[in-house]
């Protein structure tokens, strides 16, 4: 953990300004530690270079989703190059440019892949929150980076200060939570007024395949070791990659072909991507305890309660939301 982070660092109880109490210095750095909230005086560990802020009572759902979550990152731990396109597809009309010069979070950051790419778009701090063990692989896959800080915590208590925030963008996230509508109240406070917010949901549109067949499926699938659903996910990915190859990817050059396969703005995306990354998408729809699909009206409700203005709701794949704002002034 670097000591500049402590500037954005705040007691996810009870929202106190939080000290560093005890450091194990390396390379300037701080690798094990401890953090107390000066008000409350609640002590959090720091521990692998990581400043733990985890609230004490965690709900039933959210411990299994977010260690669900931290086994598929823990597993599938790679970045790799098409990333970047995927992420400026589901911002989309949010750019590269929105990063420049700003203090980012990114909600949710899994195994940090966005992280990367947000330091790179030349954001001046970026800060990844997670309340799972994917924190860890975020560390490593972003050691290098000097203007990137990984934090592990609540998105619903979120262990950071108020208005201290330029950009949040939070990909794939806030449809998990019990109550997305409760990450949006939450995370809005964080940025400055007029500051932007980004969000790419799961859609009720256009999954109609999804809700009757894999939803169903989740919910079974969810309850069920993590190893056994990585090797049905495996068994469904298969017929999928073969799809893929036969299908999809001559259907982005024949357009009556494209006109005739479902999901084809989705599927086609996937394309490029090796096997592996098939196999980890669709683990990523078996593992999750809870996946809200949300209508666009409760996406434009959730917006207004976050105390946030809509300025695009992009019906991205025919499937999901691509949908920013700014926190109201
Ligand atoms: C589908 S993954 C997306 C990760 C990342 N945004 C990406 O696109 O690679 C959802 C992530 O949300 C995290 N998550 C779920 N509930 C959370 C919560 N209440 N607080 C913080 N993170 C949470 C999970 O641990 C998981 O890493």
């Amino acid at each position: 953990m670097k000591r500049r982070l402590l500037d954005w660092l705040a007691c996810p109880a009870c929202r106190g300004a939080i000290a560093l109490t005890r450091a194990v210095p390396d390379a300037g750095d701080i690798r094990e530690g401890e953090l107390a909230c000066g008000h409350c005086g609640v002590r959090y560990p720091i521990t692998r270079g990581i400043p733990r802020l985890v609230p004490p009572a965690l709900a039933a759902a959210v411990r299994a989703t977010v260690e669900r979550f931290g086994y598929e990152w823990t597993r599938f731990a790679e970045l790799r190059p098409e990333y970047e396109a995927q992420l400026l597809g589901w911002m989309a009309p949010v750019g590269r440019d929105a990063f420049v010069g700003q203090r980012v979070l990114d909600a949710g950051c899994g195994k940090g892949r966005h992280l990367r790419l947000a330091s790179a778009f030349g954001a001046k701090e970026v800060i990844g929150v997670d309340l799972g063990l994917a924190v860890d692989v975020a560390a490593q896959n972003t050691a290098d980076l000097d203007n990137v800080h990984v934090v592990q915590g609540d998105l619903t208590r979120p262990p950071l200060r108020r208005e201290s925030l330029d950009l949040i963008y939070s990909i794939g996230v806030l449809h998990h939570l019990p109550e997305p509508e409760a990450g949006f109240r939450a995370l809005s406070p964080l940025l400055v007024p007029g500051g932007r917010f980004v969000a790419w949901l799961y859609a009720r549109e256009g999954n109609g395949w999804v809700l009757a067949l894999v939803d169903p499926a989740r919910r079974l699938t969810s309850r069920l070791p993590l190893p056994f659903v990585s090797g049905l996910a495996w068994v469904v990915a298969v017929p999928l990659w073969i799809a893929l190859r036969v299908f999809y990817a001559p259907a982005r050059t024949r357009p009556r072909l494209a006109r005739a396969l479902p999901y084809v703005s989705y599927l086609t995306d996937l394309v490029p991507f090796p096997f592996r990354e098939v196999h980890s998408i669709a683990f990523d729809h078996l593992l999750a305890p809870v996946a809200h699909y949300m209508a666009r009206a409760r996406v434009e409700r959730a917006f207004v309660e976050g105390g946030l203005t809509l300025e695009s709701l992009r019906w991205h794949h025919a499937n999901s939301w691509a949908a920013s704002g700014r926190r109201v002034g």
